[in-house]
């Protein structure tokens, strides 16, 4: 049996109308490019995911991207990652200039194992005179981009106080995670809004799929005014 890699045609066949109007009304606009439809998208998003901002841009690459460039994160810098993901999540890493540094995944979730990252960074780093964590060839530790994989978060409370004890930012990957959910301390939060920032991708394949490489970016801050939210694609 052929088994297609994407198929979306009985999706299709069932929104087929709305869709094609909500088309007709932008093209109708003329306001091809962000306008009214991009910022309902914003808002409807951060309001979902409970963030307190949201940005759109092209692609969950390209929300990562944006991420890592916004925290300044680039050559000299390390970022705690998991090997087993799209590539997009080490690739963004490495475009920076910065070094991905894999740190393996839980075998029963797949998702990256807060005991293996405390191991890979007691085998490959070490705190500096200043107190900043480094890898044994200098590159300081700057970010953990833990990806919630097939719908399911990472163990973020663990990753939350690991991050706070060597002062690293985590950046949630929850481009296959839009709409999941895990219990931070008194709330349930949604992926993306629980690290300094987070982003989805709307590629067609994703959890909720667009009509082309659709990615949504929210970021935001939080009310102790650091970063907390959500940057996607569209
Ligand atoms: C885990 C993960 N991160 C990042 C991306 C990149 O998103 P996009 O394809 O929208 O650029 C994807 C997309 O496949 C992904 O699965």
């Amino acid at each position: 049996m052929r088994v297609p890699l994407l198929d979306l045609s009985d999706q299709y066949r069932a929104l087929a109308d709305p869709i094609r109007e909500a088309i007709n009304k932008v093209l109708a606009s003329h306001r091809f490019i962000l306008g009214s439809k991009v910022e309902a998208f914003e808002k409807a998003i951060c309001a979902y995911c409970n963030a307190p901002s949201g940005i759109g841009v092209s692609s969950g690459t390209d929300a990562l991207l944006a991420i890592l460039m916004a925290l300044e994160i680039g050559r000299g810098d390390a970022v705690i990652t998991t090997p087993y993901t799209f590539f997009a999540t080490a690739g963004c890493i490495a475009r920076v200039g910065a070094r991905p540094l894999f740190a393996d995944i839980d075998p029963k979730t797949y998702n990256i194992s807060p005991s293996a990252i405390q191991k890979c960074i007691e085998k490959n780093c070490q705190t500096d005179s200043g107190g900043e964590l480094k890898t044994k060839s200098g590159e300081k530790i700057r970010a953990i981009v833990p990806v919630h994989l097939f719908g399911l978060c990472c163990e973020m409370d663990v990753l939350h106080e690991m991050s706070e004890h060597y002062q690293l930012d985590v950046i949630e990957d929850a481009a296959q995670a839009i709409g999941a959910e895990f219990s931070f301390g008194e709330r349930i939060a949604r992926a993306g809004t629980i690290g300094k920032a987070g982003f989805f991708s709307f590629y067609p394949s994703k959890n909720l799929g667009a009509a082309g490489d659709a990615g949504r970016e929210s970021c935001g801050f939080s009310e102790n005014t650091e970063w907390n939210g959500v940057i996607s694609t569209m």
